[in-house]
């Protein structure tokens, strides 16, 4: 036998390294292109044929009960495509038939020079002489169907080194094949949930818009009885017209959450932006909060502000946004604990701005939770958080009012010793007042 030269070896196996990487390239073709599943197949079968040199290829993918084995895709030596052909039964048995062996991981590959032998008559009958199998593997230890080929009266006989190209082909296809099925569910699936989040958010706004008329009427009656309009009233009748008040204007602060957290996803929550005194609307906000904070035995300071710049901003909405962060501190404060605001003007990222702070000496928030605090409906677990009511809306909505100018609000704590909220406004915000990327901001808070 002539020794082969070693250049002659380098060369061979340059020339199956460049096969190889065309074929994979042109796996990640297809699947970057999005094409369906079947063009994926045609693909997998054609790269096969032209890459690895077989007269023909198909691909059989397990069924989701794992019993048969479906022809998915091949390709026959005149390059017609043809799909759907021959159903195989698969059995978890060993020796079953080979297909089955090897989809169910007993056999790594087979394969057959003289097909004659192995008394596969519908192959013989077309001309094969050389058959081979290998799993379609995910990983290691999943497989998804097989990967057999064929040649004619070629006369290229398979050898051992052939099937190893073709097990790793198989593997990187079967990998092609799985993340391409996982794509279309995902795909899929986030469509559904917008679907679902479309409805969420119609039903909230209408639920809201709904409610917010009658509360109104019946806040109003209860007032015009509180303040004797109809007649005086006992002791007894006070107090109950004094809770049912209460718990109404709560329920209607809900209603304005929920109203105002819809038309901020559904893009319709404009602001009202003006030039604003940032310590006027800071002071405002403490305002609000005084008598609460006095009533739970709270020292509540605001830091001397040097003077600070008027800033372009929604007045309400972003003495709101403090408001919140302050009842949040007057909530998860222990009695006796001191709760501290400032406002500065500052610089952050390049912006020119006002910084407010409000930190206080409560019971902290669990560094796990930091970033979901801003999302809708989240709250934290803790024996203070089951005694005060809050739906936890209030830093959702914050965090939409402060991105709407641009801004960025973000948290630091630590359990036991308190919370120090931030939040920076630019001095001229973006000009349409609609809220920027969420995602851009979501990087920013929590942090
Ligand atoms: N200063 C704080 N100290 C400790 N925990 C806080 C503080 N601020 C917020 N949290 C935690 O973050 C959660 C979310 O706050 P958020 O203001 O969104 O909701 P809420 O205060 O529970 O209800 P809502 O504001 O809608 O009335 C709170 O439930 C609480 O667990
Ligand atoms: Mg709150």
């Amino acid at each position: 036998m002539p020794r082969r030269s070693p250049v002659g070896r380098l060369r061979r196996q340059l020339r199956l390294a460049q096969h190889e990487t065309m074929m994979f390239r042109q796996l990640m073709d297809g699947m970057l292109s999005q094409l369906p599943l079947r063009g994926m197949f045609k693909l997998i079968v054609r790269a096969v044929v032209e890459g690895l040199g077989y007269d023909r290829a198909g691909i059989f993918l397990l069924a989701n009960d794992r019993k048969t084995l479906e022809h998915s895709m091949g390709i026959d030596e005149k390059g017609r495509f043809e799909w759907g052909k021959y159903p195989f039964p698969v059995s978890k048995k060993r020796g079953f038939s080979i297909f089955s062996d090897i989809a169910n991981g007993h056999l790594d590959f087979f394969f057959t020079n003289n097909i004659r032998k192995k008394l596969d008559r519908a192959r013989v009958s077309c001309g094969v002489t050389c058959n081979a199998n290998v799993p379609l593997r995910v990983g290691k230890d999943r497989i998804i169907g097989v990967l057999a080929v064929d040649n004619l009266f070629t006369q290229r006989r398979l050898k051992k080194r052939n099937i190893h190209s073709l097990q790793y082909f198989a593997t990187q296809a079967g990998m092609a094949i799985e993340s391409h099925r996982m794509h279309v569910t995902l795909r899929h699936d986030v469509k559904e949930l917008r679907r679902l989040s479309r409805v969420k958010d119609d039903f909230l706004s209408v639920v809201s818009h709904e409610l917010r008329t009658p509360l109104t009427s019946i806040i109003g009656y209860l007032k015009l009885l509180l303040q004797k309009a109809v007649g005086p009233m006992s002791e007894d009748q006070q107090d109950m017209i004094e809770t049912a008040h209460r718990n109404a204007v709560r329920l209607f602060q809900i209603v304005n959450n929920l109203l105002d957290l819809s038309r901020f996803q559904a893009g319709f929550q404009d602001m009202q932006k003006g030039s604003v005194d940032p310590v006027e609307v800071l002071s405002n906000a403490v305002q609000t909060l005084r008598t609460q904070a006095a009533v739970r035995g709270l020292i509540l300071e605001t830091e001397p502000a040097p003077s600070v710049e008027p800033i372009e901003a929604d007045a309400p909405k972003l003495e709101s946004v403090l408001v919140n962060l302050l009842s949040n501190a007057v909530k998860y404060t222990p009695e006796g604990g001191r709760i501290k605001v400032a406002c500065i003007g500052t610089c952050v990222g390049g912006k020119d701005g006002v910084e407010f702070t409000v930190s206080d000496t409560g019971v902290g928030i669990p560094r796990k939770h930091l970033k979901k605090i801003f999302d809708a409906f989240y709250q934290v677990e803790n024996h203070m958080t089951r005694n005060v009511g809050g739906t936890g809306l209030g830093l959702a909505i914050a965090k939409k009012i402060v991105e709407a100018h641009d801004g960025r609000i973000s948290v630091e704590s630590e359990p036991g010793k308190g919370s120090t909220f931030k939040v920076f406004l630019p001095r001229k915000g973006p000009v349409t007042g609609k809220p920027t990327d969420p995602g851009k901001a979501a990087k920013g808070s929590g942090e």
